[in-house]
């Protein structure tokens, strides 16, 4: 853990100049989040992925503003020291600065979350720019977007071909110049990876992009072994809590039918 009492987009400035690496989780919920928190983590991510994890939808589509504001604001009321970064959802922001503002005020407004985070490069310069005006940190998310899904069709590595990754470094570079306080790479090649952090002042953090970036995310259900079935190359499960919880559901049924729970001391 760090010696910051509390993580602002300054703090995690000064983690990239002096090359302490920035350490990021999703979050969700209240108990989650408040155990993450205290386990020191530096940022947490409200992220869009709560369509996939927690409500079963396969994109990250469907997941509505409204349901974004109440998870980040469930996260809010736990946490004491991460910055906390709300992923703007799909339809919230693209297309329209405007509309980009209105969602960014409702999330900072209505859940109390610190910063956003957008996907998409120099197409959505003009929100990042609207936000910025209005004094809310912007988080930049390039490489594997899933909110385009439908548009690359597959969730495969990105920027395998000299053409995407100078595009996408590029990217980087608008978003940097327009005041992005961070950026998100996600599933690109890692030599690319670490010579996007390179080129850039500003905080990378990287989710399947490799050890040469200034931080790593992880959704958290899927390094706590929550989830089963996504095993990509990228990801370190921690944890099994998949076949644990399995395991004290079973012994408790089990407690349940023979009568041994509940005993004396576990009743009034
Ligand atoms: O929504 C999310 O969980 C994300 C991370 C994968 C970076 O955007």
């Amino acid at each position: 853990m760090t010696k910051h009492k509390k993580i602002t987009t300054h703090v995690l400035q000064e983690m990239k100049e002096s090359g302490e690496r920035i350490s990021m989780l999703t979050g969700y919920d209240f108990t989650l989040a408040k155990i993450i928190d205290q386990a020191g983590i530096d940022v947490i991510l409200v992220g869009d992925s709560a369509s996939n994890v927690m409500a079963g939808h396969i994109t990250t589509l469907p997941i509505t503003l409204d349901q974004m504001i109440y998870h980040a604001s469930s996260v809010v009321r736990a946490v004491e020291r991460a910055l906390i970064v709300v992923d703007l959802p799909f339809g919230s922001y693209q297309g329209n600065s405007k509309t980009a503002l209105e969602s960014t005020i409702r999330i900072m407004k209505e859940s109390g979350a610190h910063a956003v985070k957008l996907e998409g490069g120099k197409e959505v310069k003009d929100s990042i720019e609207r936000i910025l005006s209005a004094g809310v940190p912007v988080m930049g998310h390039l490489g594997l977007t899933p909110q385009s899904i439908y548009k690359f069709g597959t969730y495969s590595v990105r920027a395998q071909e000299e053409v995407e990754a100078e595009k996408l470094l590029a990217d980087a570079l608008v978003l940097q110049e327009v005041g992005c306080f961070a950026l998100v790479l996600e599933k690109i090649p890692a030599a690319l990876a670490e010579r996007v952090a390179k080129s850039l002042a500003i905080p990378v953090i990287g989710i399947g992009a490799g050890g040469g970036v200034d931080g790593q995310v992880l959704v958290l259900h899927d390094m706590l072994g929550l989830t089963k079935e996504f095993n990509p190359r990228f990801l370190r499960r921690y944890l099994n809590l998949y076949d644990e919880i399995t395991g004290a559901v079973q012994h408790y049924i089990e407690d349940v039918k023979s009568r041994d729970f509940p005993t004396e001391n576990e009743q009034y």
